[in-house]
């Protein structure tokens, strides 16, 4: 005959086995092995037996509470393995993944890269200048008198201390000077700030690129050869190119450069997309006089100079109608360049 607890274990494995859930199986562990369950009981009525009954049956029941643990921690184990298959059943793995935004570069930055690549192998060196620049490199050593209507605060945004948001990256042109002595070949590109009145084609901030070339026996003729290959080798062979007279007070002659060509959507008309000319002897007195030396010496050294609106020449390039389109930011408008 087998001993009672024997058969409390049979039948407690027995339920053990049929849990069908969590929760039932939490009933029946509570039911052997809590505080006022059956094993438990079990403990106390060992107080009462005999000597000779005790170690027999102590062991049993310490057997019976082993085994009975064992099965219930093995139950629960299977449910968990149940629930976490289940789980993973929801998932669809054939499901496309959700893939990672990738970003382009802006447009102007594709421009910049663009026209740095073309100056570059025309053996152009990059230079660069703050957008915070004083009145000394944005006028007094560009030629640009006191009373000229550029540095009216209409025209241009001045800072509480004095200095100002460059008007023009032709700054660059007088640091490029001042920190090396010619023969000088270097382009600058960034952003410019004026007062504009902003629309399609006008905007607060834009851009250019500068370039600046001084050597001896620099002349006109270079400057449009070189404008003009330029502009054939970003827009083209059937490029044409179209110099007319104009003012600045750091050159002298002044010229605007204008393109026009059929190839290009946004090229039948002639537009403006610079300005340049040959560098004002007074730009290399001023640099001089910065420099403390007569390093460019107007009678031995000549150069030209030009300033070229990158944002007019990307809205060529890919055929861009607004101005305001660089900067909204809209990724509808910036994934078409991608
Ligand atoms: N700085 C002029 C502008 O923003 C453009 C320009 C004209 C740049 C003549 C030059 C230059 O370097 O020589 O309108």
């Amino acid at each position: 005959m087998s001993h009672p607890l024997e058969e409390l274990r049979d039948n407690a494995l027995r339920e053990i086995e049929s849990a069908h859930d969590e929760k039932a199986l939490d009933n029946i562990r509570v039911r052997y092995l809590g505080r006022s369950g059956s094993i438990s009981a079990w403990g106390e009525q060992m107080k009462t037996l005999g000597k000779d009954e005790k170690p027999i049956v102590g062991k049993l029941l310490n057997e019976v509470r082993n085994a009975l643990t064992a099965a219930i921690e093995e139950r629960a184990q299977k449910f968990r393995v149940q629930k976490e298959s289940d789980t993973l059943a929801t998932i669809d793995i054939s499901l496309p993944g959700t893939p990672n935004e990738i970003g382009s570069l802006h447009p102007l930055h594709q421009m910049h890269e663009r026209g740095i690549q073309i100056f570059r192998r025309m053996g152009f060196a990059l230079a660069e200048g703050p957008d915070v620049e004083t009145e000394w490199y944005c006028f007094d050593a560009l030629n640009t008198p006191p009373d000229h209507p550029a540095r009216n605060e209409q025209d241009t945004f001045y800072l509480s201390d004095g200095r100002l948001l460059r008007t023009h990256t032709s700054t660059v042109q007088i640091r490029a000077m001042e920190c090396a002595p010619p023969p000088l070949r270097v382009i600058a590109s960034g952003a410019a700030y004026r007062r504009d009145e902003v629309d399609a084609t006008h905007s607060a901030q834009f851009h250019q690129i500068e370039g600046l070339y001084v050597d001896e026996n620099v002349s006109v003729a270079d400057l449009k050869g070189e404008l003009e290959f330029f502009l054939r080798e970003l827009f083209g062979f059937e490029t044409e190119v179209q110099f007319r007279p104009h003012y600045f007070p750091f050159t002298e002659p002044s010229l605007e450069v204008y393109v026009r060509s059929k190839a290009l959507k946004r090229g039948e008309h002639w537009i403006e997309v610079a300005g340049c000319g040959m560098v004002h002897p007074a730009v290399f007195e001023a640099v001089n006089k910065a420099r403390g030396d007569k390093a460019y010496d107007p009678d031995k050294w000549s150069g030209y100079a030009f300033g070229l609106g990158m944002d007019r020449l990307a809205m060529i390039l890919f055929d861009i109608p607004d101005i305001r389109l660089f900067a909204q930011n809209d990724l509808r408008f910036l994934k078409q360049f991608a």
